[in-house]
């Protein structure tokens, strides 16, 4: 997957890419992070790329023509299509789904805010979808930038060693939590792990975990609850909570 950035901190999105998962599928091939400056699109002797607000008030905005300067350069570095994803605070929230929907495309092509934002016109003209990661506010979209590479490479085909990770991650199958994990010693003096999954019974290891995952979902995050995929053996499981049994 190509993934191009607008960034006016390039080398920091593409930073973040060099480690971990995300740096491996760089290594494999599955994934480039080609950054777009548009300072380098910027006219003047100080290369400027953003001005006071219209009506007044704090902060600065970013200008049209640097940002749209770059965005034209990075459409015109490859013929596939790609949609214009914009990271802000007033996107709609990023979840699991959308990151597969991104993931399976062939082109990711993200344009980060600095300073107040960016002059509407650009916005309306240029970006065909809004994304925030979170009800918080950032300095800037090149965090949020990173989380969403981050997300969409480990989908990657080959990015991750063992295939059936990604399957079981939270929210991946089925919208739950994640259950808790365990690894050795089994016995250690900050507690020892559950019997049963030393127990080498798998039907009941995955009972355990689908139980757990259940749990923590209901205890942490109930609204999820309403849009994952329950069957009647998980709805019964709830029950019982719900009735404190
Ligand atoms: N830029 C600043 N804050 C952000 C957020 N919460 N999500 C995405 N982009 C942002």
């Amino acid at each position: 997957m190509r993934v191009d950035v607008v960034s006016l901190f390039p080398d920091f999105v593409a930073g973040c890419a060099g480690f971990g998962v995300v740096g491996r599928a760089v290594e494999r091939g599955l994934l480039s992070v080609n950054g777009w400056n548009p300072r380098d699109y910027a006219e003047g002797n100080y290369r400027r790329v953003d001005d006071r607000p219209f009506g007044g008030g704090p902060g600065m905005v970013m200008m049209i023509d640097p940002l749209r300067a770059a965005i034209r350069a990075a459409r015109a570095a490859d013929p596939a299509p790609a949609r214009l994803v914009y990271l802000s605070p007033q996107g709609r929230p990023l979840d699991q789904p959308t990151v597969r929907e991104l993931a399976s495309r062939e082109r990711l092509f993200l344009l980060c805010g600095r300073y107040e934002g960016v002059d509407e016109r650009l916005v309306r003209a240029e970006v065909d979808e809004e994304l925030s990661i979170g009800d918080y506010v950032l300095s800037g979209g090149e965090l949020a930038a990173a989380v969403v590479i981050d997300a969409v490479a480990r989908l990657q085909e080959g990015a991750l060693n063992d295939a059936e990770s990604a399957a079981q991650d939270s929210f991946d199958a089925d919208g739950l939590l994640d259950c808790p994990h365990y690894t050795k010693p089994a016995s250690h003096e900050l507690g020892d792990v559950p019997d049963v999954l030393l127990s080498g019974n798998h039907a009941e290891i995955d009972r355990w975990r689908r139980q757990q995952a259940l749990l923590r979902t209901w205890q942490r995050r109930p609204e999820l609850l309403e849009k994952a995929t329950l069957d009647d053996a998980d709805r019964r499981f709830l029950a019982g909570l719900q009735a404190g049994v």
